[in-house]
Parts: C-alpha cells; structure tokens; sequence
C-alpha cells in the first residue's frame, strides 16, 4: 500500500496542477508545493504505522513459534504417558491372569487354610479381647461384698424421687442434692455436715443447669456432673460444676434408655454409677429383653471403653451399683422389700452369686429412688421415700484373677 502512494503522489500532484489551472495563474504553483507537502505529511504518517504494523506481526509470528514449539513438546509428552500407561495396564493385566490361574490351581487347599485361619483369628480376638477388659479392669481393688452393716439417715424430705452425692472421684468435701427426677437445678453444701444440719450457714449454692436431667441416675466425678439429658432417649451430658459449663456429650449406644433400667425406678432410663475402675453406665439393650446392659465409659473423652449384657433382669429391680468392677442389682418382691441384692454380675468372672452370703439391706417400707457406691469413703448414697441414707459396708477380698 505504502509503495504504492509514494508512487501515486506525483501523478496525483500534476493531475491537480492541470486540474487547478488558470484563470489565476501566478497563485498557481505556491498552491501546488503546498499540497506537495501536505500529501507528504500524511506519506511519513503511513510509513510510521507501517512500521509498527510490521513490528507487531513480527511479534506475533514469533509467538505462535514459540505456542508451535510448545505444544509440540506437550504434544510428545503426553504420547510417552499414553504408551507408559498402556504398558502398565498390560502388566496388570498379565499379572491378574497369572493370579487367576494360581488361585484356580490352589482353591481346594485355600479354602482349608482360610477356614483354619477365620477359627485362629477368632481365638486370637477372643484373648486379645479378655486380654484389653483385665488391662480396663485392673485397678488394685480387689474387695467384694459381704454385707450392708449399718444404715444412718442423713436428712428427710419429703420428695420420693431424687439423688444426692459427693464427688466419688476427688476428696472434695462437698455434698451435691437433686431434687425430683426431672429438674435442672442442682445444691451444693460445703459438706456433709451443713447438708445433714440444714443451716443455712453456709448457704447452699445453688446451680441451674442449662439442662434438666432425667431420671435418679447422675454422679459426679472429678468435678463434673453426668447426667441423662432430659428429652433424649440415650444423651448423657458432661457438666463442669466449676466453670459452670457442658464441658462434653455423648449418645449412648446399643439401645439405650428405650426403656426403664429398673422394673421399680420408673424415671431411671440411664443409670450411672462410678466405682474404683471409673465411670459406668447401667440400662437397657437390644440384647435379651429386660435385662440390664453396662456399659464402661471413658470419662475424659466420652468414649464406650466395653458392653457387657448381663444376666441380671429388670423385673423386680429397684437400683444397683458397682464395687471394684462388679455389678450388684438390688430387688424387692413387688417394690415392697424385703430389699436384697440377687443378682451380681462380674465382667472377670471372679464374684459369682454363690460366693455370696445373703445380702440384704435394711428393712425400709418402699423401694429406693437411686442407690450410689462412692470408691473414696466406700459406703453408699441411697435415696428412700424422701430419706437420704449412707449404707455402710462390709466387705472381703475376692478371689485373684488366674
Ligand atoms: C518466544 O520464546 C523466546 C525464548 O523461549 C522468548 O525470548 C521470546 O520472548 C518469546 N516470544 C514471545 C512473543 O512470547
Ligand atoms: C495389673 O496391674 C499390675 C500392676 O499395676 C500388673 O503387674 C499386672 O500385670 C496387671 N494385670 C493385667 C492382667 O493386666
Ligand atoms: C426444680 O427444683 C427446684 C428446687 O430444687 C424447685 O423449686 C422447682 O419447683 C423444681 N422444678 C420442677 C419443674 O420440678
């Protein structure tokens, strides 16, 4: 185009001159290097973009080089992953048929092996199991029961339903009071002797939880409050009772609190209770139907350390505790009493009903709201037609494990 113009400006200078002649002719060849000039104003215009033009599809050839090149390259790369991986799948291949081919020459004598194996793994689960509950249930505590020696009535109220406590894992003094089977609002006396006086100096201090519990079942241990959620079938909530805050919660497996633990306790749906070993739970299962289910809870992460189904029935139950890792179920004949301990479960096996003499409590017209072992001062916490009793107790060692 540029050639072109710089050819085509003289004709179009003498075109004009002979257009733009006469009548004026002395005006005539200032007029004509005037538009000389101008046209090569504009020549030199077009020559710089030109330039820049060229520059620029220069660049751009260069470019599309270098994309060239590039994908070139991109181009071998992926071929030599195509081909490595179509030799791998070829190998894989190859390897599964020579699999095949072996299995199919072993399957007789494979099946004999696997079936000895599945019966050696079970025994060997079966050990390690017995072998991780007497590591979970080897706290040197090794008493059993042999008797409730004395009963002493701590206070009275007039609630039939309630449960009262001390911490049963720290040597605090203090003495915590749960009135009715669903409140949220807990007491906390300075100790056992303004709770059993009923003064009100100290005052109590009252705490209102921002849950209610259910049930007669709660226990405090190591500062914290655990207790059955109100309104869920298996929620247990951890409270610290200092920070006054649900420090943790956890659902409690294997059907849980679908029914009362206790044929007499009829607000109970998840029992706990602590004893040297920690933190249990006792209630009802999927398992054989009325009987109770205990359950070892790992008290720091609210984890299920063991299950155990027991042979101990509901019916006729009124409450029951742990001591040193075994379960001792309370009954009374129609929630009348006479109030006595007929059923004992030992996860070990060590304590077995007939290695028990009689254990019965002491004579009480009706049957008791909650029953507590505490492991520190090894007596227990009963609530009775409103009575707040300690049972004192008379124990013996057991039979060392084998
Ligand atoms: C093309 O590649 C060369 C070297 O790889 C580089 O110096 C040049 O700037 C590239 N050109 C463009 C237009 O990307
Ligand atoms: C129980 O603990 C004692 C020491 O604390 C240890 O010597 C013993 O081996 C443990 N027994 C089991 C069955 O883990
Ligand atoms: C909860 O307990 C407090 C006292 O401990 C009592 O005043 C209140 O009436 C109870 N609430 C219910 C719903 O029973």
């Amino acid at each position: 185009m540029m050639v072109a113009l710089r050819g085509a400006s003289p004709l179009l200078v003498l075109f004009l001159a002979a257009f733009l002649s006469p009548p004026h002719c002395a005006q005539d060849p200032a007029m004509v290097h005037y538009i000389y000039q101008r046209f090569q104003v504009l020549e030199q215009g077009l020559e710089k973009c030109t330039q820049a033009t060229r520059a620029y599809i220069q660049d751009f050839q260069e470019f599309s080089k270098n994309i060239s090149i590039l994908l070139g390259r991109c181009q071998t790369h992926t071929s030599e992953y195509k081909s490595a991986v179509d030799s791998l799948a070829m190998r894989v291949e190859r390897a599964q048929r020579e699999i095949d081919y072996l299995e199919y020459l072993r399957e007789a004598d494979i099946c004999i092996e696997s079936e000895e194996k599945t019966l050696a793994e079970k025994i060997l689960q079966e050990a390690e199991e017995e072998k991780k509950i007497r590591a979970l249930l080897n706290a040197s505590c090794d008493n059993m029961l042999m008797g409730i020696k004395s009963l002493k009535i701590v206070k009275k109220t007039m609630d039939p339903d309630g449960s009262w406590m001390k911490d049963a894992g720290s040597n605090s003094a203090k003495v915590y009071f749960l009135i009715g089977s669903r409140n949220n609002t807990v007491w906390e006396f300075a100790n056992l002797r303004v709770f059993t006086e009923d003064s009100t100096k100290p005052a109590p201090r009252k705490l209102i939880l921002p849950l209610s519990w259910q049930g007669s079942g709660q226990v405090i241990y190591k500062g914290f409050l655990f207790f059955h959620n109100q309104g869920t079938s298996n929620e247990i909530i951890k409270y610290n009772l200092q920070k006054k805050t649900v420090e943790d919660r956890m659902l409690l497996p294997g059907g849980a609190g679908r029914a009362p633990v206790y044929q007499h306790s009829l607000s109970t749906y998840i029992d706990l209770a602590v004893d040297e070993h920690g933190l249990w739970a006792i209630h009802s299962g999927p398992g054989i139907q009325g009987h109770l289910v205990l359950t070892k809870i790992e008290p720091g992460t609210l984890g299920v350390e063991h299950s155990w189904d027991t042979p101990c029935r509901s019916h006729d139950a009124e409450a029951s505790f742990l001591v040193c890792g075994v379960l001792y179920v309370v009954y009374s004949a129609g929630g009348q009493g006479p109030h006595r301990i007929t059923c004992v479960y030992d996860p070990l096996g060590t304590v077995r009903e007939e290695h028990l003499p009689n254990l019965f409590f002491p004579r009480r017209p009706r049957s008791h709201s909650m029953i507590h072992y505490n492991p520190r001062d090894k007596q227990l916490y009963a609530w009775n037609e409103g009575n707040q009793i300690i049972y004192k107790l008379q124990t013996k060692k057991r039979l060392p494990l084998q």
